[in-house]
């Protein structure tokens, strides 16, 4: 077996909790773990403390400085070099946080060809590169560069975002067994996520719709292209769609599943665009909102069939 990964990687510290108060507070890292641990060799209490970004991935082990040459250490662990690289999905965002949070930045925002970097420090002058990864397209690579406009949300800004979904549903459907009617084929992708967020009985069932062909425009025709399998009388129905646009597409099928008698009847959708059009309808759950002029592709999202295996969200450049 191959190792799988580092878990832990020991910053020294001169105080446990003035330590925790940076990471915490100011950095924006969970405490994982703060529990008494065996004494050192010297007798002074030892505590076990973890810290981490939200999203997980390796920790950072707080260790307080037992001796001399521990203190030494404090603040100058990899002798002046970078020492730490934390990333993020918005850099801009990251760095205005942490900055009001009174980090002090000692090498300002760059712009390189594989992202943003920025160099903060921490409280004992350790370096840390602040640094958004951006990915490289040319028009070799797939999707060419021509075709995308922005990258929206990222892969695992998508997986963070079904995750809550999964649990609001869990929570709201507790003693129940929702029938996710997936809309294909726009929502596979996220059907088959969310149904994984869920954790309590489901079913799933498919139907398929036609509405656009293959123009980017609805062209306000919506047709039953495959219709469910199951009855869904007496049911509690949760329609999974992709994205609600005009909402014609989920009008109809609200109006068509809606006959047909179930218990309940919810809508999840990953995307909503603003505009007019897309308030009228009684959304239950709502991934993210989209800007009204933005035509998306990936993660199951189409132009002409393709692009629906990108495991990213991107403003297509029409
Ligand atoms: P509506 O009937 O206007 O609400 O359109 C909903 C359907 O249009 C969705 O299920 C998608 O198949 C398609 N659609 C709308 N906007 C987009 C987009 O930005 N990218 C890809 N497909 C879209
Ligand atoms: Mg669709």
């Amino acid at each position: 077996m191959s190792p799988v990964e580092i878990g832990l990687v020991t910053l020294v510290v001169a105080d446990y909790d003035e330590a925790i108060e940076f990471y915490v507070k100011r950095v924006g890292f969970e405490l994982v773990e703060d529990s008494p641990a065996t004494s050192t060799r010297t007798g002074r209490p030892k505590r076990w403390v973890v810290v981490r970004p939200a999203r997980g991935g390796t920790a950072l082990l707080l260790a307080e400085a037992s001796d001399d040459d521990q203190q030494a250490a404090v603040g100058t662990q990899t002798g002046g070099r970078v020492a730490f690289f934390l990333t993020v999905d918005d850099f801009d965002a990251a760095y205005e946080r942490m900055s009001d949070a009174g980090i002090t930045f000692v090498r300002e925002p760059t712009t390189e060809s594989w992202g943003k970097v920025a160099v903060w420090e921490d409280l004992y002058g350790n370096h840390w590169d602040l640094i958004e990864r951006r990915r490289v397209l040319d028009e070799d690579s797939f999707p060419p560069a021509s075709d995308i406009d922005e990258f929206l949300f990222t892969e695992q800004q998508i997986a963070d975002r079904v995750a809550e979904l999964g649990a609001q549903i869990t929570a709201d459907y507790r003693g129940r067994v929702p029938l996710l009617i997936s809309v294909l084929k726009g929502s596979m992708l996220f059907t088959a996520d969310l149904m994984r967020a869920i954790d309590g009985p489901m079913e799933v069932d498919f139907l398929a719709v036609s509405s656009y062909g293959a123009a980017t425009k609805s062209s306000g025709v919506v047709r039953i292209v495959k219709d469910l399998d199951q009855d869904v009388s007496d049911r509690d129905v949760i329609i999974v769609e992709d994205i609600v646009d005009s909402g014609l597409t989920l009008r109809y099928l609200m109006d068509y599943l809606g006959g047909q008698k179930p218990a309940s009847l919810a809508v999840c959708t990953l995307l909503r665009r603003q505009g007019d059009h897309a308030n009228d309808l009684d959304l239950d759950y709502v991934g993210f909102e989209l800007a009204p002029d933005a035509f998306v592709i990936g993660y199951g999202l189409d132009v002409a069939q393709r692009y629906r295996n990108l495991p990213f969200i991107a403003i297509y450049a029409e």
